[in-house]
């Protein structure tokens, strides 16, 4: 098999370190890759948006199974682009169409959804712009915290949680009004504030079966203790110590069967990952959001964790093969530790040299923004490097994730030194 992965980040570096491991892969292509895909794979220079280019790489190569990473290209429709093409319609695709990304690409889209199928969920109110007035009426009867939801993609800034109606009111205001996400904030949905401790729950579905990947848990905020911005997530745990037999099993009734139920009878033939993003309230779930493709940094935790011949899943999954099939896991732990650039979430600087990556090292280490400048190798992004350590308990894979971190750096660096710390304190 010729194997052509989308995306740039770590999670697409983990793929094709999972993927590189399979003997049915043969030729393995990134596009655009960073420097780490390029240690294992062959990087091509095509924008993941850019369906034609990538369509035309497809014939040249004889790719036989594309694995989109990001969210970005399924929501614009590359699944629906090859379908439609006659010369690219037999190449094998992890992803869903348009129709099924909009689970990610729409919380309106997903949270009606939800409510067709009984899946559980936050209660929230949709209001389009000529209906500001109705939302502040509804916003003075709402008890807060507040949560408003921009409808599309926003680049994970479209979630804004407070405590002050007033202020939610002003930021309602500049979404439906300033459209301060442009289409991506036409809708706003008002959704109710769950509180409990969140995990992420991967699936691969191919539209009627499944198989459930580890669990994981991210953390999402800059600072330690989790407090400051939010950011792409600066960390991730697998597994998760409180998603125990029974937590799982109320996951797996009360939410992932609806919505594979759900999909199917809805026809929206989905192949490819779904990502929910859990709320644990008082040992119920609860859906934050669903996403329509894997979790950065979880997949970095998870797939170590996967026994199984990643290229086999895959192909199961996008020739409707999924009956019967079961992911085996490791009973290890895996702690991955994002290290950063000086200033993330906000400005940082690029091209910044990283040193330690020819010295042999105790964890994994997966590149996310990276780039070879004349054999060097420089920061190219915000979140610049994901480090996981495996261990047989929570805390030695914490400490060889940091083991790991210790024996990289660049000006600036920064990292949480607590991923894991709050799951440590909970046993
Ligand atoms: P999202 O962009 O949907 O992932 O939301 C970003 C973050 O906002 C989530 O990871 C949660 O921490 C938080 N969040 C979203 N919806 C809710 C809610 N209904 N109640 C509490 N927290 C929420
Ligand atoms: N780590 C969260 C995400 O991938 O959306």
């Amino acid at each position: 098999m010729n194997i052509l992965i989308i995306g740039n980040g770590g999670r697409e570096h983990a793929f094709a370190w999972k993927i590189k491991q399979s003997n049915r892969c043969n030729k393995l292509f990134v596009a655009p890759g960073n420097a780490g895909t390029a240690e294992l794979a062959t990087n091509v220079p095509i924008a993941v948006d850019n369906f034609e280019a990538i369509g035309k790489f497809c014939l040249e190569q004889n790719i036989n199974l594309v694995v989109v990473g990001p969210e970005a290209p399924l929501v614009k429709g590359i699944r629906d682009y090859f379908e439609q093409d006659q010369n690219l319609k037999h190449i094998l695709l992890i992803g869903p169409g348009k129709e099924g990304a909009q689970l990610e690409g729409s919380k309106d889209f997903s949270k009606q959804f939800m409510l067709r199928h009984g899946v559980p969920t936050a209660k929230a109110k949709t209001f389009l712009v000529h209906e500001v007035n109705a939302a502040f009426e509804y916003l003075d009867e709402c008890a807060p915290p507040i949560v408003l939801k921009a409808d599309g993609l926003a680049a994970g800034k479209g979630v804004i949680i407070t405590p002050d109606i007033n202020e939610a009111k002003s930021t309602i205001r500049e979404m439906l009004v300033d459209k301060k996400f442009g289409e991506a904030s036409t809708k706003v949905l008002i959704e109710e504030f769950l509180s409990g401790i969140e995990l992420s729950v991967f699936v691969l579905t191919d539209g009627k079966d499944y198989v459930i990947l580890p669990e994981a848990k991210d953390y999402k905020r800059i600072g330690e203790g989790d407090t400051g911005p939010n950011t792409g997530g600066m960390g991730a745990i697998s597994p998760v110590p409180f998603a125990d037999e029974a937590f799982m099993k109320k996951v797996e009734d009360q939410i992932i069967k609806p919505t594979i139920t759900g999909l199917h009878k809805e026809n929206i033939d989905y192949k490819g990952f779904i990502f929910i993003g859990l709320m644990n309230c008082s040992s119920d779930p609860y859906v934050i959001e669903y996403n329509a493709r894997m979790g950065d940094p979880e997949t970095q935790a998870v797939l170590p964790r996967i026994k199984n011949d990643f290229v086999d899943l895959l192909i199961d999954a996008a020739e409707g093969n999924l009956s019967g099939k079961r992911i085996e896991s490791t009973v290890d732990y895996a702690a991955t530790v994002v290290m950063v650039s000086g200033g993330y979430p906000g400005d940082y600087p690029k091209g910044k040299a990283i040193s330690g990556l020819e010295a042999p090292n105790p964890a994994l280490v997966f590149h996310a923004g990276s780039r070879q400048v004349n054999g060097h190798i420089v920061t190219d992004g915000g979140r610049v490097l994901a480090i996981t350590g495996r261990g047989a308990d929570m805390a030695s894979a914490r400490e060889k994730a940091y083991a790991g971190v210790a024996k990289l750096s660049w000006e600036g660096v920064y990292f949480r030194n607590d991923i894991g710390m709050d799951l440590m304190n909970l046993k």
